[in-house]
């Protein structure tokens, strides 16, 4: 038994009964807010995310402000590599930058075996402080990026179109990318297990770029190395949810990775998608982060077909199909919120 005072999500996330359906926002920790901005405006990025004081604060702004029933620790995938011995550069309008990216097997040599405990201890002390300070409110999900994904940043050492260096290394040096999937895998799974260990209810894997692939080149790269994270996971009962975007096909395949949801984008039919999963798994989505511009009449229309493409019964997380927009009106994104709140009674009678 959990002593949260609000465990709707983690209920959802276990396909248990819940008087409504739980909503939280990817992103919701960021610059749509005016008092994230606020923070940010007194330290760059990786300093925020590095002081575990500036992570708690805004990591806690959506649930005081948009009224979210979960939190997820404001941090980033690109630690990880930051651990390994990369240096991230976050740029302003471009985004993160790594000068040196890894392209041959001498580059991937110089990357370091992460010890946790040590190299992303300002992770963990900041979900310890998140914990202290939600004081039980709501769940606070921990989240990595997948192997995959971080390799892309890793060998791209930049945001890419067309991805060209890391497919160059899936079809000219496939041996070294298993190799730094692997490895990337064994790094992820301790941070995890880390991160639960320091409090965090719930995990979230974020494969962003796990739909630039063909099918079968994303089972053999990217689920993988998901299945061997989640098959690692030391947890006692804390779910895992796989957020694979782009990944439309074979459900029933990917589900097998061991995760208790699966995240949909937004140009998937969660209706569709329950049936083929046959309620083994719960499903967290996924209304369009574009909706969000929109009048609060179509906000709510649009929230409302995706409630009722879901259909009664437990097992659904209403979430945006990505990340929440840098300019989206955040009196919108509460709109959303309290809209689900009252609207979602009708499908759990
Ligand atoms: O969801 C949350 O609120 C928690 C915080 C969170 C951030 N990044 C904060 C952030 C999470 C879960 C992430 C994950 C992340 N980071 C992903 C996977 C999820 C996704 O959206 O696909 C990826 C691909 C990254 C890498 C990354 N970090 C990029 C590409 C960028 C720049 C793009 C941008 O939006 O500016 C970041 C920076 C970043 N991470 C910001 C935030 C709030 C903006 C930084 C700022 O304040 O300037």
């Amino acid at each position: 038994m959990s002593n949260l005072k609000n465990d709707l999500f983690l209920r959802a996330c276990r396909q248990e009964q819940v008087e409504r359906t739980p909503v939280w926002m990817m992103r919701q920790a960021g610059r749509y807010l005016p008092e994230y901005r606020a923070v940010r405006a007194k330290s760059d990025f990786i300093t925020m995310c590095k002081t575990p004081e500036l992570a708690a604060e805004v990591t806690i702004q959506p649930v005081d402000l948009i009224g979210v029933d979960a939190a997820i620790l404001f941090s980033d995938i690109l630690v990880i590599p930051m651990a390994m011995g990369m240096h991230l550069e976050m740029i302003e309008s471009k985004g993160p930058v790594f000068h040196k990216p890894i392209r041959t097997s001498g580059d991937a040599k110089a990357l370091k075996k992460i010890e946790v405990e040590k190299d992303l201890k300002y992770v963990l002390d900041a979900v310890r402080l998140t914990k202290q300070e939600l004081n039980n409110r709501v769940p606070l999900i921990g989240f990595s990026g997948s192997p995959w994904t971080l390799l892309t940043y890793m060998v791209e050492g930049k945001g890419s179109k067309n991805f060209s260096e890391v497919k160059k290394m899936i079809y000219n040096n496939p041996e070294l990318a298993h190799s730094l999937l692997d490895k990337i895998a064994d790094a992820v799974t301790d941070y995890l297990n880390a991160k639960i260990e320091a409090g965090c209810d719930a995990i979230q894997i974020f494969d962003t770029w796990g739909g630039i692939l063909t099918q079968d080149e994303f089972f053999e790269f990217s689920h993988e190395y998901i299945t061997k994270i989640v098959s690692g996971l030391k947890r006692k009962n804390e779910p895992v949810i796989v957020f694979a975007k782009g990944v439309y096909y074979k459900f029933k395949r990917q589900i097998k990775c061991g995760c208790d949801v699966l995240g949909l984008d937004w140009t998937m039919d969660i209706g569709r998608v329950r049936t083929r999963v046959n309620d083994k798994v719960a499903l967290q989505g996924n209304l369009d982060p574009t909706i969000l511009y929109a009048h609060k009449n179509v906000i709510a229309e649009k929230a409302l077909e995706i409630m009722q493409s879901y259909g009664q019964g437990n097992g659904h997380i209403f979430n945006l199909g990505h990340g929440i927009l840098p300019d989206v009106p955040p009196e919108n994104a509460k709109f959303l919120v309290d809209f689900i709140k009252e609207a979602s009674y009708e499908f759990h009678k």
